[in-house]
């Protein structure tokens, strides 16, 4: 493993910080992309277990420590989110390229910071906003860009299940995260108004249920339905343009995206009044490729080539969306 430069075409070190439930898919991913040079837990039982699995990565019990690996370029840090802004900040001063899992951070002022330190040192710093990297949402933005739904009205996420219940985290941040970070990507506007309603009903200040309402400035609007108190099992996003209109639906195998060919018209003999159209509904082919590799691969790039804040920018705007949402859930 070479990590003479961070813009040199050699294959960069990476570090996973953080070995509970999701750091080890990503263990596992930049292993096989050949990459994984150190990993990282506070729990002795995972490091041992870690420590096994992958033997030719070195296991760190201090997260500083292993910022002082020799050869590691960038961390990735997967540890609890009230821990996101600390560590990340750590990594940045410690010169290292950052992917931070999802929420990046918990207030709009801590990412601040962490936007202006890469961007001072020219490093990397990438929220896991694991869903802009799914084929299914990357069609739908280029069937958007492409004209092909029209202009698009409104968007809409549901994100529903009955569980997984958590206690410290409310369906807000921990579900509206990925349907925020999307709707921001397909829209590429930050909403002008943000609302939301939700209720707390097992856990007292940890809301079960949420529904957002968002207005962006040209006039679209988008509407979340975040839940984990719910007998559907739902993890879709529509787009009503104003020729066509297209659902992304997660839960679906062979038809993530379909597109239907529906709209409002007004014929010239219908005087005015509005008809609707109902065409072809169509599911395009959309690649297997794990969402999780591609987002990786792309840091991976970044790291390599350098970047232009875009990712950062994106995590920011998120952050700010939930702050918002979550002032007016309070409210
Ligand atoms: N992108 C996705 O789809 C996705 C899915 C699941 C979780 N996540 C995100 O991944 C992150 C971790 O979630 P999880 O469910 O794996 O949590 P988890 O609680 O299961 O695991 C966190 C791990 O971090 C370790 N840890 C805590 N503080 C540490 C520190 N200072 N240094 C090193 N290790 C430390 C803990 O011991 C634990 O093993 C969260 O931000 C979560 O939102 C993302």
């Amino acid at each position: 493993m070479t990590t003479e430069s961070s813009k040199g075409t050699a294959a960069p070190g990476i570090g996973v910080a953080g070995l509970g439930h999701w750091g080890p898919n990503l263990a596992r991913n930049f292993d096989d992309l050949g990459v994984l040079v150190a990993l990282c837990d506070v729990d002795p039982e995972l490091r041992e277990q870690f420590t096994r699995r992958y033997p030719n990565a070195r296991v760190y019990a201090d997260f500083d420590e292993m910022l002082g690996h020799a050869g590691l370029e960038g961390v990735v840090v997967a540890t609890p989110v009230p821990t996101h802004y600390e560590l990340a900040k750590r990594a940045l001063s410690a010169g290292k390229h950052v992917l931070v899992e999802k929420p990046p951070a918990m207030r709009a002022a801590e990412i601040d910071e962490l936007v202006d330190l890469a961007a001072e040192r020219d490093l990397v710093l990438m929220p896991g906003h694991l869903l802009l990297y799914h084929p299914g949402v990357r069609k739908l933005k280029q069937l958007i860009d492409d004209g092909e739904l029209g202009d698009v009205l409104c968007v809409y996420g549901n994100r529903q299940n009955l569980g997984i219940v958590r206690t410290n985290e409310n369906a807000l941040w921990s579900l509206g995260v990925h349907d925020l970070s999307v709707i921001l990507y397909l829209v590429e506007e930050e909403p002008s108004e943000a609302w939301a309603h939700g209720n707390a009903f097992l856990t007292p200040g940890v809301e079960d249920v949420v529904f957002c309402y968002l207005r962006f400035p040209s006039g679209k609007i988008a509407h979340l339905h975040l839940s984990w108190l719910d007998p559907h099992k739902m993890r879709k996003i529509t787009v009503v343009g104003r020729d066509k209109m297209a659902v992304f639906d997660d839960m679906e195998l062979d038809r993530k995206v379909t597109i239907y060919d529906k709209a409002p018209e007004q014929p010239a003999q219908s005087y005015g009044e509005w008809q609707t159209r109902t065409g072809d509904i169509f599911s395009p082919k959309i690649p297997n490729d794990e969402p999780l590799r591609l987002e990786l691969q792309h840091f991976l790039r970044l790291v390599r080539e350098g970047g232009d804040g875009t990712e950062a920018r994106d995590g920011l705007q998120v952050v700010r969306a939930l702050e918002r949402l979550t002032e007016s859930l309070r409210g």
